[in-house]
């Protein structure tokens, strides 16, 4: 089997793993979180999302917590939209934006009220400020298999939504399952079409695991040379605007798939595992990972 040494994972819980909770989490919580994953060996992380907050209610407190969460020796994103979220990203000392665009028209209107050609259009002055500005950009692409309202994505609009971005200068494409419904062949076929028309790009793979098929689309990834994958401590997470999808592949299965490998992430497990002790009580879904739930019954 082809597989490569080591793999980045980049954590997306504290942004896609607690957006979509009714209940707020606490501020203080959400700090003592991110500052656990970073403790386990986090390098990467999407640290919270600066949209409308009538929107997503949840993340009204992104500027606190960029504020208080913010280090040097990580690459920390933050999600914004549109020209009022980058401006509140300007007054942060946070370097690293990611911005969202679905593949589908529907999806994108249900999530950002605009079309896929509004969103891009708008987005267009915003990242060629990010980039004068020496931010480092990456690009969430949302349905790129298949798309809550109309369905089958064509792996071709995928791969022209994804060219688009690139030929805008974005510095990585995280091309994702929003809904949990790509199987493994899917998933090899798109990221190895990814792989031959975007060679020089960075690519990450953002699988949400509701048919459970994500760590074998994970595997199905390595296989097409995907080594980056967004992942949730605590299998947390979906998007509030993708009815019937659920959480993120959980961060300490697709480490223990890894690690078991052969495959280096730099994780620690047990501190993951008090990373997510830190949130379990304050979610409202039970944490139903493999590994955790293994952890808890040995402690
Ligand atoms: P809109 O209502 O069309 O925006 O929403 P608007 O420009 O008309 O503004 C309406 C109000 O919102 C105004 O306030 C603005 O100031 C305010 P008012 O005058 O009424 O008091 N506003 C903002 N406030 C704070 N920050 C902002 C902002 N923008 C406007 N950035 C908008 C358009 C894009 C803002 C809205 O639709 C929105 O916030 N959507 C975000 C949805 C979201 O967060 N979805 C989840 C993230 S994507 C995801 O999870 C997928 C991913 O994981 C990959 C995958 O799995 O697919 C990444
Ligand atoms: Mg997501």
């Amino acid at each position: 089997m082809k597989l490569p040494k080591k793999a980045t994972i980049i954590e997306v819980g504290p942004r896609d793993g607690l957006q979509n909770e009714k209940n707020f989490v606490p501020t203080d919580v959400k700090k003592e979180f991110i500052y656990r994953l970073k403790q386990a060996g986090i390098k990467e992380m999407e640290l919270t999302s600066f949209v409308s907050p009538k929107w997503v209610p949840q993340m009204q407190d992104a500027s606190e917590i960029v504020d208080s969460c913010m280090t040097m020796d990580s690459r920390d994103f933050v999600l914004a939209p549109n020209k009022k979220g980058m401006e509140r990203v300007f007054e942060t000392s946070c370097r690293s934006v990611a911005v969202f665009v679905g593949v589908s028209d529907s999806f994108n209107q249900k999530n950002i009220n605009k079309t896929t050609e509004e969103a891009l259009e708008g987005l267009k002055p915003l990242l060629t400020e990010l980039k004068e500005r020496g931010y480092f950009v990456r690009a969430c692409i949302s349905t790129a298999f298949y798309c809550p309202y109309v369905g089958k994505i064509p792996p071709k609009d995928t791969l022209a939504l994804c060219k688009k971005f690139v030929a805008m200068g974005v510095d990585e494409l995280s091309v994702a399952d929003t809904i949990g419904r790509a199987n493994p062949s899917e998933a090899y076929h798109l990221f190895t079409l990814l792989k031959q028309e975007l060679p020089h790009t960075l690519l990450t793979a953002h699988f949400h695991d509701t048919r459970k098929m994500a760590l074998a689309n994970i595997l199905a990834s390595l296989q097409a040379g995907i080594d980056r994958f967004d992942t949730s401590a605590g299998g947390l997470g979906g998007c509030p605007f993708a009815p019937g999808a659920t959480g993120n592949v959980a961060t300490e299965d697709v480490v223990y798939m890894l690690e078991e490998m052969g495959i280096s992430t730099g994780v620690d497990l047990e501190k993951l595992a008090a990373a997510i002790e830190v949130v379990e009580s304050f979610v409202s879904r039970p944490i139903e990972s493999g590994y955790y739930r293994l952890h808890e019954l040995n402690q």
